[in-house]
This record gives structure tokens, C-alpha cells and sequence, in this order.
């Protein structure tokens, strides 16, 4: 599995706990910044993890802001991005079960680490269950237009 990664200022510390995090799980991923903590403009860095998922380069993006509310608004703009907000474990493995999201967004200043590292154990590591979930993905790729 290849994960895109990337944050705005508000989430740089959180992305790097996270990319530390998927350093000892042995994940593959590539960092699209930010390299400094000046501050960014968060559709910037959403882009390239959205478009690499989109295009198939990537099978997953993660992303953080401050609140992970602008990422995942950016990212959801972006086709075949079904980006999910979770700041919790329960969500984390619905969202995958039922959503079969591909872009995990959450806000640094929302949750601390040890959550954020259990919500992407939990995200990475459960499948989506297809079935009567995945006539509710068609429908939502339909409106994509
Ligand atoms: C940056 O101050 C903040 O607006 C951003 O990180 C994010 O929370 C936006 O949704």
C-alpha cells in the first residue's frame, strides 16, 4: 500500500508523528509537505495527495489541518476522492466499511496523537465491505457527474 501524505501549518506536527507512525508500521508513503511552519494555504496541499489518489498513483491520502475541516472539503473536490473526517476509531473503520473512503482527513487541534495513531491503524487496516455499500459508492461517483 502507497500513501500520499500532506498537512497545512496547522497539522505539521501531527503529520509528523503520523509519517513516524508509518515508519514502524513499514508503510510506504510520500510527504508533499509543508517543509517550514510558515503559514500555508491548505487546498495547496490537499491537491497533490488528491490527485495522486485519483489518478491511481497512490491507493490512500491522509491529511491534516487544524481542524481537518478544510482538507477534507478541498480533497472531496477532487474525482474518485471520497475523503472522510474521523476523530474517532469507530468512524475510522465505518468509513472504510461503509464508505470505502480512500482519503483520511483529521485536525491537530482536535485530537492528540495516540488517538490520531489508533484512527490510522484502524483506517489502513480495514476493508471495505461492498455489497449494498458498493451500490451506495456508484451513486455517490453518479453525482460526479
Ligand atoms: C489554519 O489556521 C486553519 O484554518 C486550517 O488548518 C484548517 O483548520 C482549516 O480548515
Amino acid at each position: 500500500m502507497k500513501i500520499a501524505i500532506s498537512s497545512d501549518h496547522g497539522g505539521n506536527n501531527l503529520r509528523k508523528e503520523i509519517m513516524s507512525l508509518l515508519d514502524e508500521l513499514n508503510i510506504s508513503y510520500q510527504d508533499f509537505g509543508p517543509q517550514s511552519d510558515d503559514s500555508v494555504d491548505y487546498p495547496d496541499f490537499a491537491k497533490p495527495v488528491a490527485d495522486g489518489v485519483s489518478n491511481g498513483e497512490f491507493d490512500r491520502g491522509i491529511l491534516i489541518c487544524g481542524t481537518g475541516i478544510g482538507m477534507s472539503i478541498a480533497a472531496n473536490k477532487v474525482k474518485g476522492v471520497r475523503c472522510a473526517l474521523v476523530h474517532d476509531v469507530f468512524s475510522a473503520k465505518a468509513t472504510r466499511c461503509h464508505n470505502d473512503s480512500n482519503v483520511l482527513a483529521m485536525g491537530e487541534r482536535v485530537i492528540g496523537p495516540g488517538l490520531a495513531a489508533e484512527i490510522v491503524k484502524t483506517w489502513l487496516g480495514t476493508e471495505f465491505e461492498g455489497g449494498r455499500h458498493a451500490r451506495r459508492i456508484e451513486k455517490i461517483t453518479e453525482l460526479e457527474g
